[in-house]
Order: C-alpha cells, then sequence, then structure tokens
C-alpha cells in the first residue's frame, strides 16, 4: 500500500465533543492533545515521515478569551509534558506560524523543543501554532522581495514556513466539516483531501488506517492525465 509521505491534519471537533458531554470546550482541547501524541506515534509505525497539524490558527484569538487562555494553558502544559518522550521516541518537532503575538514563554518553549529534538529522524511533527495560509505566503514573498528577487514560485516554495518538508500528499480534516480554513494553501496545491466524520478525539489507529487506504486508492495525476501516469507507472 503507498504510505503518504507528508500527512496534515485539521485537527477539528474538540469543541463538539466536549459538547456532547456537557464539558467545557477546553476539555476537548485536552482530548485533543491525548489524541495527538496517538497520532503522531501511529504515523510513526506506519512510516509516514511529515506530520503537520493545525493547533491554532490565526483567527482562533477571536474566540472567547477563556477558550484562548485555556488553549495557551494547555500548549505550556504539552510543552512541558509531551516533549520528552516524543524526543525519546525520535520525533523532531517544529513549531510553524507567527511567533510574535504568542508569549515570551511559550516561544522559549518552543526553540527548547526544537533545538531538542532537532536531529530526530524517525518522524517530523510541524505544529502549526498562530498560524494562516495567507499569511504565510505573504510572508513568504516579504522575504524573496526584502532581497531584491523576482517573486518566481520556486523562491516562494524556498521561504514559506514550511520550506524544511516537502508539500503534504495527503491532507485530513476531521470534523465532518469541508473546508481548508487557511490551512497549507500554497502547500496543499496537490494534495489529496480527505475528510472524517469523526470528531479530532474520536480519530483513533482505525480511523487513519481508513484515511490511508482511501490515500492509497487514489490517482494522483499533478495535472496529467490518466493515461500519461498509468504509463509512467508501468514504465518504473
Ligand atoms: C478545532 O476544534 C481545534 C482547535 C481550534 C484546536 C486544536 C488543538 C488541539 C487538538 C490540541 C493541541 C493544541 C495545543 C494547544 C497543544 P473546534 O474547537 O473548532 O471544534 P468544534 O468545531 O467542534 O467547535
Amino acid at each position: 500500500m503507498t504510505i503518504p509521505h507528508h500527512v496534515a491534519i485539521v485537527m477539528d471537533g474538540n469543541g463538539r465533543w466536549a459538547r456532547q458531554r456537557y464539558l467545557p470546550r477546553v476539555a476537548g482541547h485536552r482530548q485533543g492533545v491525548e489524541a495527538l501524541r496517538r497520532c503522531v506515534r501511529a504515523c510513526a509505525d506506519r512510516g509516514i515521515k511529515v506530520l503537520t497539524v493545525f493547533a491554532f490558527s490565526s483567527e482562533n484569538w477571536n474566540r472567547p478569551q477563556e477558550e484562548v487562555s485555556g488553549l495557551m494553558d494547555l500548549l505550556i502544559t504539552a510543552l512541558s509534558g509531551e516533549v520528552k518522550p516524543m524526543h525519546e521516541s525520535g520525533v523532531r518537532i517544529c513549531f510553524v506560524g507567527d511567533r510574535s503575538r504568542v508569549s515570551e514563554k511559550v516561544r522559549a518553549g518552543f526553540a527548547k523543543a526544537e533545538q531538542l529534538t532537532l536531529t530526530n529522524q524517525k518522524i517530523t511533527l510541524n505544529v502549526c501554532f498562530n498560524y494562516g495560509g495567507r499569511w504565510d505566503i505573504a510572508q513568504a514573498a516579504q522575504r524573496v522581495a526584502a532581497r531584491g528577487q523576482v517573486i518566481t514560485e520556486d523562491a516562494l516554495n524556498q521561504e514559506v514556513a514550511t520550506a524544511h518538508v516537502s508539500d503534504p500528499d495527503l491532507l485530513i480534516r476531521t470534523g465532518g466539516e469541508f473546508r481548508i480554513s487557511n490551512f497549507l494553501l500554497w502547500q496543499c496545491a496537490y494534495s489529496e483531501l480527505y475528510f472524517s466524520e469523526k470528531l479530532w478525539p474520536d480519530f483513533d489507529e482505525a480511523a487513519l488506517d481508513t484515511a490511508l487506504l482511501a490515500f492509497a486508492q487514489r490517482e494522483r495525476r499533478f495535472g496529467k492525465t490518466s493515461e500519461q501516469v498509468s504509463n509512467v507507472a508501468v514504465a518504473a
């Protein structure tokens, strides 16, 4: 079975998971961290080399103050509790997004986790935090322009916030919504899209395997015809 090199996930549905249980929304996010930990392990076990997750979008600041501070607290707890075991499992952790708006404490936690796990090779986990796809394209263009270079696709590819990895092969969104929500807009040009009805805290190994099976059955044509793609497959 063809396993994607890079999987990206919009982890949606934490709030609904909590509401169904008459719990505060942040309890759903806490369960979301558990689901993320399981997912990283499951992806590594299956030979996926890069996992990129949307943990906090540029627009999430507009949520109720209580939820935003709950997410920040959860992030700080995760930085102190999750990084070491991930490091021991060979996970390289990278934080992707605009760090100018996060606290000094969080910024220091990001830098420490990245430094500790820098040379790990089992799987790369990109945690998108205060990330937006439009922000990413704009910041990449600004960097290219600041060097006085022409803004080309190659130049932008080298400056987007995920330039250290290849583009996602598979983009999963949980929670039953059919949107990209300003996630990796530039990088998902040719990603296969997969939408799961499962709420993120319920997205388990079986659900991941269902998504991977669907991916394996897709024909990726990258703009070519089906005949061209299957001729290449025969020749290879
Ligand atoms: C979307 O669900 C989820 C988020 C906005 C946060 C995702 C965060 C995690 C899974 C935890 C990992 C992150 C940190 C901070 C360590 P939603 O709240 O929009 O759910 P709903 O659509 O059911 O309301």
